[in-house]
C-alpha cells in the first residue's frame, strides 16, 4: 500500500530514516552522527513542517508484519514556495528497506510519486540529486525520463573517499 504520510505517521518516518542512514550510508549527505545530534523533537519539527507546506509530501510503502502494517519506503516531494521558482520542486528521500528491493515496489513508489507532483498547477519540473555510484537508482530515474544536467566534481566526502553527484531533472 501506498500513501502520502501524515503527521501521526512521525515515528515509524523516524525510524525508517535512521534505518536508511544505516544501510545506505553512501546514498545520501546526511550521516548518522548528524542524524543522531538532532533532538527527536526537532526531527519531529522539521517533519511537520515538512508536510505542512503547500504541495508538500512525503508518500510512504507499507507492507504487512508480524505486528501489522510496517513503513517500509518512502520518496518525497517538495515544491519551492517562492513565486518565480515555484514551478520547479524536488524529490529527496527515495528509499526501500533491503528486504523489498528489487521487486519493483521503489519504482512503484517513485512513479506515484511524480504522477502525483505532476498534478500540481503550474509545476513545470522536478529534480533530484543521486550520487553518480548508485547505478540502481541513476538508471531508475534516466527509465523515467529524468536527465542529467549537473556533474559535480567531489561533491561529498566520506570517510576519506570523494565522491561525484549527478544533477537531474524532469520537465514537463
Ligand atoms: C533506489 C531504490 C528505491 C529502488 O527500489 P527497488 O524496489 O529496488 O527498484 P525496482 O525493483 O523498482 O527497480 C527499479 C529499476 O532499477 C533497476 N534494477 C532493479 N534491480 C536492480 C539491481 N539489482 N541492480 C541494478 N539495477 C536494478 C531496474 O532497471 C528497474 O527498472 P525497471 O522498473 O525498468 O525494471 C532502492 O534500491 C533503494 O532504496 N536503494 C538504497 C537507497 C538509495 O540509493 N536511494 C536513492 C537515493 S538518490
Amino acid at each position: 500500500m501506498i500513501r502520502p504520510l501524515t503527521i501521526s505517521d512521525f515515528v515509524p518516518y523516524h525510524a525508517l530514516r535512521r534505518q536508511a542512514l544505516a544501510s545506505d550510508p553512501f546514498s545520501f549527505h546526511t550521516t548518522m552522527a548528524d542524524w543522531n545530534g538532532r533532538t527527536l523533537a526537532e526531527h519531529e519539527r522539521r517533519f511537520r513542517y515538512t508536510l505542512n507546506q503547500p504541495d508538500n509530501f512525503i508518500l510512504g510503502a507499507w507492507a504487512e508484519a508480524e505486528k501489522g502494517k510496517q513503513l517500509v519506503g518512502m520518496t518525497a516531494f517538495e515544491r519551492y514556495q517562492r513565486e518565480r521558482i515555484r514551478h520547479k520542486g524536488y524529490i529527496w528521500g527515495v528509499y526501500l528497506v533491503p528486504e523489498q528491493r528489487g521487486r519493483g515496489l521503489g519504482s512503484k513508489l517513485f512513479d506515484t510519486a511524480v504522477q502525483m507532483a505532476q498534478e500540481f498547477a503550474g509545476l513545470r519540473q522536478i529534480q533530484l540529486t543521486v550520487m553518480a555510484h548508485n547505478d540502481h537508482a541513476l538508471r531508475l530515474y534516466q527509465s523515467r525520463g529524468f536527465q542529467i544536467f549537473g556533474h559535480e566534481k567531489a561533491a561529498m566526502i566520506a570517510n576519506g573517499r570523494v565522491y561525484d553527484e549527478l544533477h537531474m531533472q524532469l520537465l514537463f
